[in-house]
């Protein structure tokens, strides 16, 4: 339970602009438990008032967990002066709600981005302390074999020194594979399969821990996550390759 100001509590829930807000507060459009309140410093309890707006209950949450699968061409960063970002494909509400997306994928890369304003939840996902899974699909130009498979399990050494934890390959028909790895290195999945003589030409990332990609999102879609959905990014090994 946590007291606060009206208008926070509309801004929090991304009703509409701070400027926009007192406007709208003080036209009487909402009611808390029953009664029209017109000052925006009217506190608040968020667990136990009943604040409604144009007759709609607003139930209050502090933080917002989504799922994006995240079309290639876009950024993962929250602004850009000149390239488009995965913020601008969120509706407008969405937008004041101070989401970020948790970790990078790359402006080619597709799939699942976890959008949240949680500081400490991001942080959990992204430590290579927590030893989340991440897993992702290539398709790649060259030839992979078993050898490979054991070279990601020993644990790469890239062109430039950098070491790998061990991390897991599959190789599929196609000139497809599916790489599962817990660190987040600049580039990592890309330099890891370059340095076995396979540039990757298309890369997808389908899980987050036990957390899986809805397919059904389709580019740029979006779905709120629930608490259960969230527990399963601290499932480890929930997806065997
Ligand atoms: N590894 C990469 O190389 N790129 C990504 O976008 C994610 C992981």
């Amino acid at each position: 339970m946590a007291m606060m100001r009206l208008d926070k509590f509309l801004g929090d829930m991304g009703i509409a602009s701070r400027s926009e807000l007192r406007q709208l507060i003080k036209s009487g459009r909402v009611r808390v438990d029953g009664l029209p309140v017109t000052a925006p410093d009217r506190r608040v309890d968020d667990e136990k008032s009943r604040v409604v707006l144009d007759g709609r209950e607003l139930k209050y949450k502090k933080f917002r967990y989504y799922m994006m699968d995240k079309p290639p061409g876009v950024l993962s960063v929250t602004e850009d002066s000149r390239q488009k970002t995965v913020l601008d494909l969120l509706p407008e509400e969405l937008r004041r709600m101070g989401l970020f997306p948790v970790g990078r994928l790359d402006k080619d890369t597709s799939g699942l981005l976890l959008l949240t304003n949680d500081g400490d939840l991001a942080h959990r996902v992204i430590s290579p302390k927590s030893g989340i899974w991440k897993l992702y699909r290539a398709k790649v130009d060259g030839e992979l074999g078993p050898e490979d498979v054991r070279a990601f399990e020993e644990g790469l050494t890239l062109g430039d020194g950098t070491k790998c934890l061990p991390a897991k390959l599959r190789l599929l028909p196609g000139g497809s594979c599916l790489v599962k790895v817990t660190e987040g290195k600049y580039h990592q999945v890309k330099r890891m399969l370059a340095s076995r003589g396979a540039p990757v030409l298309e890369l997808r990332r389908l899980a987050v821990g036990g957390l899986e990609l809805d397919e059904k999102l389709g580019p740029g879609g979006l779905k709120e996550l629930e608490k259960e959905e969230l527990d399963r990014l601290f499932v480890q090994d929930a997806l065997e390759i």
